[in-house]
């Protein structure tokens, strides 16, 4: 059996937190993929993620991650028809619990592998359903998702997103960009959870907040849009960064850490800086040019982040089309 799972990691540039209130939000995939490497008949349909130990997960075994996949599964044979039973195995370079949506990916890769095997003849990869699986997936690790995730995860590229929206794919000239992962990331569901009540319990100053992350991420994709040859104004790009973090902090999303890696990073001449993702730890992205990148990468290295040097032009797939 051919295997062909595959789901991206991904950064969220702008409006995370604010997706999940129905804001648009600018996503791009990484070239850090979870992938499947062996599909095999078995008994039951199982998972083994190599990494982990070679973890083996199965519907019935009670942790959230087989929950996931019996909703996976569950999805796919209600959409199309029950696959097969098979053993999938994963391989993956996307750290997990680092705010880059590895989650997502695991879903991506086994929805887009379940499906293929439930319907071979397919003249599509049936990209409705893998969305739909994965986020029943997700649903089970972050509670309420925006989608953004997932999306990103399975289609590729950069895209603006929004709840209910049709996507908008966005074709940019490679620009720098620098992903540093400051510290452990937290629960997503958690963190989610944590804006919804500073929502509930102060509307008209929390409202506000989620609008102006929506703005930016408008703002900052009209800033991208600017036609070839003409180069996308970075500096102002990192300006609408730092904005964002900044509400981000308020709505209560930063940390000691995240703070002082945004910080270190303008220091050593970043254009802009932002958390990325939930918050509560994990990443933070930098925008840059090509020549301040060493700087920047070594003064986060100085504060112990472990950061990496991206091209923001967003991994692109031709295989899934919506
Ligand atoms: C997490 O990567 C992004 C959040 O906006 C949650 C979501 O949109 O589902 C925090």
């Amino acid at each position: 059996m051919r295997p062909l799972g595959l789901g991206h990691a991904k950064v969220i540039l702008f409006g995370e937190h604010a997706a999940v209130h129905g804001e648009p939000a600018l996503a791009a995939a990484l070239g850090l993929t979870t992938r499947v490497v062996h599909v095999a008949h078995a008994d039951q349909t199982r998972v083994v993620i190599l990494p982990w130990d070679h973890l083996r997960v199965s519907p019935d075994d009670g942790t959230p991650l087989g929950q996931a996949l019996a909703h996976i599964l569950r999805v796919v044979s209600e959409r199309l028809q029950p696959p097969p039973p098979v053993e999938i195995t994963l391989d993956t370079d996307i750290p997990s619990g680092a705010g880059l949506g590895s989650s997502a990916a695991w879903a991506v890769a086994v929805a887009q592998q379940l499906c293929a095997l439930a319907d071979p003849h397919a003249s599509s990869p049936h990209a409705p359903v893998i969305l739909a699986a994965a986020d029943a997936s997700e649903r089970v690790f972050h509670g309420n998702p925006s989608g953004v995730d997932h999306t990103t995860s399975a289609m590729g590229g950069i895209l603006r997103f929004q709840k209910n929206r049709p996507l908008q794919p966005l074709d940019l000239p490679p620009i720098p960009l620098i992903v540093a992962q400051v510290e452990p990331g937290a629960d997503t569901g958690r963190m989610v959870a944590g804006v919804q009540r500073l929502l509930h319990a102060h509307p008209a100053a929390v409202q506000p907040l989620l609008t102006s992350l929506g703005a930016l991420t408008l703002a900052a994709q009209d800033l991208l849009s600017v036609p070839p040859p003409a180069a996308p104004d970075l500096p102002a790009l990192g300006a609408l960064m730092d904005i964002a973090h900044g509400v981000l902090a308020a709505l209560g999303v930063s940390t000691p850490k995240l703070d002082a890696a945004s910080h270190a990073a303008r220091q050593a001449g970043a254009f802009g800086a932002k958390l990325t993702g939930a918050g509560g730890g994990g990443c933070m992205i930098a925008l840059c040019s090509d020549e301040q990148a060493p700087r920047i990468l070594h003064a986060l290295q100085g504060i112990g982040a472990r950061p990496a040097l991206y091209t923001l032009a967003g991994v692109r797939r031709h295989d899934l089309a919506l």
